[in-house]
Order: structure tokens, then sequence, then C-alpha cells
């Protein structure tokens, strides 16, 4: 898979549509939307492909977008029998058809469904927005109950900025505003547009428009992932609080692999925070990934919300608590600084306990700990019985902040370009001390981390490539940086369906 798209919450189910090749392992001209449900956003069932590419339209792809449910069939194209519920789905998304090797279009069209997502007909004067422009997609559409509108958003890449358009019946569109810069700050191609309302500081009466755009960074090599705007909408426009070619707008995320977060239309839990979650991967290198069934997988799911920052109000996620149902056992690992290698033993003799496991680590550092002092965990896997270094996930004391590298990766031969990227350090994220402690909350599946620090402000997702599923944590600190280290970790039954 690549982005998950159409993400809707329906009759007591997650819908989870994706990008997906349906005839291979890599991105090609076919790419169509896989479809998967679940109950509890922690098991999932996959269903048959629902947006096709159909032959003949060879260079044909059903990209990005997204699903509403069209409650009084304002689209005209609801057959419910149910008088009290008259609903279907809508989905809008862009296709893009290529004409020559030179020469494509992206255009937004429209489908919908009378059987809860599961097949879908096309709209026939698709589509419903041409521009005639080569870069022009991925629509998000949510509808505005003031102005009793359907809403659009849609990503103009190239041009640096997200179309808004307005529609009653989803299917004849206005444009009503932009929103955008011209490619201040290096940043190229916006995509994936995205926009909710965030409770702020747990109060669900509080809410604040925030608008999440995928940005690619033309001096970091490629795909970085979303940076959000806080700010005001009115039905037309999109006002930030803050001048948008300010280069401190934030990223919710400081990991390499979290592309096209989309949160599920129509969900939220009981403290009005939306749920999102991405693509846990990056177009660097997604297609050379060396892994023979898959090329990428969705992030957890995590909630959203907006919590109060000396710096002023920053997203906050939340990983989806139904984890924690997976987990069939517990176990406690203390230690002071001077017994660490004691610890580091007996959590290598546990190793069977961490290919998926969810880490609770609490790391206090030494008072008067040098000024070059670094503590951290590192993860361990053990191709051909050699002990290699999977992660490295390290703070630095004075600086109050944290860095990600992975790798060196061990068994196959890493292929350009992800033997330059795999490796690569993160840019320094900065992550202040909670009560004088470094916590971190580390989710490690079969094949990625995904951690959590800051009270939820700090997020860093990775692709994790280990020999089998082997993984061992092991606490490293350098000379005269720790005090002791306190570790709950949570064994995670694997879920297979
Ligand atoms: C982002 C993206 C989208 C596009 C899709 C195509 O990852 O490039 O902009 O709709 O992938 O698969």
């Amino acid at each position: 898979m690549n982005d998950p798209c159409g993400m809707v919450f329906h009759k007591g189910q997650y819908h989870l549509y994706f990008q997906f090749n349906p005839d291979g392992l890599a991105w090609v001209r076919n790419i169509s939307w896989g479809h998967a449900v679940s109950r509890d956003l922690v098991h999932w069932e996959t269903l048959p492909v629902a947006l096709t590419a159909p032959p003949p339209d060879f260079g044909y792809g059903t990209f990005t977008g997204s699903i509403v449910v069209d409650k009084h069939n304002s689209s005209g194209f609801c057959q419910s029998r149910d008088p009290a519920d008259p609903s279907c789905l809508v989905a809008l998304f862009t296709k893009q058809v290529e004409f020559s090797p030179t020469s494509k279009v992206q255009h937004q069209n429209m489908a919908w469904s009378n059987d809860d997502g599961e097949t879908w007909s096309y709209y026939a004067n698709n589509p419903v927005i041409d521009l005639k422009l080569d870069s022009f997609r991925d629509p998000k559409v949510f509808w505005f109950e003031p102005t009793q509108q359907w809403i659009m958003l849609v990503g103009v890449p190239k041009q640096f900025k997200i179309a808004f358009y307005s529609s009653t019946n989803l299917i004849d569109w206005t444009p009503i505003s932009d929103f955008g810069t011209h490619g201040a700050d290096g940043l190229v191609e916006w995509e994936c547009p995205d926009m909710f309302q965030l409770p702020v500081n747990g109060n669900p009466d509080d809410v604040r428009w925030v608008l999440k755009v995928d940005m690619t960074l033309n001096n970091f090599g490629g795909s970085i992932g979303g940076r959000y705007f806080i700010g005001t909408f009115d039905g037309r426009e999109f006002k930030p609080d803050f001048d948008i070619v300010d280069a401190t707008n934030p990223w919710p995320e400081h990991g390499r692999d979290f592309l096209c977060s989309l949160a599920f239309e129509g969900a939220k839990d009981a403290r009005a925070r939306p749920i999102w979650l991405a693509w846990l991967n990056n177009w660097i290198y997604a297609d050379r990934m060396p892994a023979m069934s898959f090329r990428g997988s969705a992030s957890m799911p995590r909630t959203i919300e907006l919590r109060s920052a000396p710096t002023g109000l920053s997203l906050v996620q939340t990983p989806w608590p139904g984890f924690d149902e997976l987990v069939n056992s517990r176990r406690v690992y203390r230690s002071p600084a001077a017994q660490l290698a004691g610890l580091n033993a007996e959590l290598e003799r546990d190793a069977d306990r961490f290919k998926a496991c969810i880490l609770d680590v609490v790391l206090c550092p030494a008072s008067g700990a040098p000024a070059d002092a670094t503590m951290g965990l590192q993860i361990f896997h053990y191709p051909y019985h050699q002990e290699m270094l999977a992660a490295d996930i390290r703070y630095s004391i004075a600086n109050q902040t944290l860095t990600f590298q992975r790798g060196p990766y061990g068994i196959y031969e890493l292929e350009h370009p992800m033997v330059k990227h795999y490796p690569a350090t993160s840019r320094p994220t900065p992550v202040p001390l909670e009560e004088g402690e470094l916590r971190l909350k580390i989710y490690i599946d079969f094949s990625s981390v995904e951690i959590f620090s800051a009270d939820g402000r700090v997020g860093l997702s990775y692709v994790l490539l280990t020999d089998h599923d082997v993984k061992v944590p092991a606490v490293a600190a350098s000379p005269g940086a720790l005090e002791e280290v306190h570790i709950r970790a949570a064994s995670l039954a694997p879920v297979f369906i």
C-alpha cells in the first residue's frame, strides 16, 4: 500500500481504503483502492479491491481521495430502501490519465456505493473537476454545517497550494478560495490535505480548525510528511493564525515514515478527538524495500488534539488505546546505572517478548552529567547470529533533543537510494525532560517502530527491517550520563486475519 484514503466510520465499522497495486508489489500505473474494515481499529479484515483501474484504460490510476456519508441523498444516487436512512457512501478521488509518457492529467472524480462501501458505481459524467493540470490531486471532502455545503480541499502540488471548492450535491463544485505559499522555505509539492476541528486542552467545546498538508522538502531528498496550520474557517476561506511562510510551521510527526495521514470521517472519541493514521513509509525508498511480500503498511491509529505549550498550541497524538487488549504479558525492568550490563542481559534473555511490544521507558539522567552526555535505547537484531544494531534512539541531555538512526541493515544488500537514506540520522527533535526524566512510549511491531514523547507532542515513526522478528532492546548511555532506568514492557499477541 501507499496512502490511506477514503477513511470513514460507517455503521459501526472503520473503513480503511488504501492506494494499492492489485497485481504486484511496487507502485505502478494501475493503482486502485484496496479495502479493509475493522470494528476496533486493531483487528482488520481485508475485503476485495474497491475502486479499480479498469482496462483498457492503460495509464490510469485511481489516486488518493476521501469518502463521505451522503446522509440526505444530496447526490441523488442513494438507493436505500430504508426511509429512515436514505444515505449512501460517496467517494471523491483523483484519476490520473496518461496520454503518452510525457503527457498526463489529474482530475477529480466521483463514485457512490449503496452496499456500505463494498462495490462502487462511477458517475457517468466524470470528471467532476478538471483544470487540465498534470498535478492536481487528493480531494478531501467534508460537510460544513453552518452553510449546509460540502467543502472539498484539493492539492495543487506544483503551485504549493490547496484549492477549496463547495457543492450542495457532491457533483457540481464551485471554487471558493486558495490557501498556499510560493515554495518558500524550500518546500515543494503540496499533497494529501486534510482538515478538521481539534479540541483544545481536553475541552470538547473549545475546538480550532487545523489544516494538514503533506509537503516534500527539496533539500532533503524527497518525501517528508505533513505540516499543520491552526486557524479559522468560515465556509469559504481558511485563515491561519500565523504567517504561513513562517518556517516554524510545525510538523505533526518527526519521523521519516509517516506520510499522507488522514482522519476517519465521522469518527471522534468521547473527547471530540479525531482519529488518524498514515502510510508508514516514504517515497524515497518505498519501492526498494528488501521485503518479499509487501511494500508498506499503515501506521498505528492515533487520536489527535491541541494542547497549550510555551510556544502556543501544538498538536498532540495519543496512540490508540485498543492495542492494550493485545497485551499477553507484562514485565518491569529496573536498574541503577551501575548495573546496566545485568539489565541488558536480562532483556536479551527475554528476546521473544519484544517481537511486538509496547515499552514505557523512563531514563533518569545523573545530576552533573557531562555536557556531551547521551542516553537512550537501542534495538538489536541477529542476522546470521551476529549482533547488529537495528535502531538507535539517542537523547542529548544538554540539548534536550532526541535523534533516531537505523541500521546498517544486515542480511540483504540495500539498493540505492535506501543504502543512503535508510540509516540517515534524523534531525534532532526537541524533547524536554519531564520532571527531570526522559519518558518514551515505544510501539515495536514486526517491521516498524513508533515512538511518542513529550506527552504526545513528539512522534517518531519508522519502518524497521530486522532479521526474522527478533528484536532486543538495550539501554545505552555514555559514562556518567544515567542515574537509573525503568522499563515497563508489554508483549503483544500477534494479530493475523
Ligand atoms: C502521495 C501520492 C498522492 C497520490 C498517490 C498516488 O503519496 O503521491 O499525492 O494521490 O500518492 O498513489
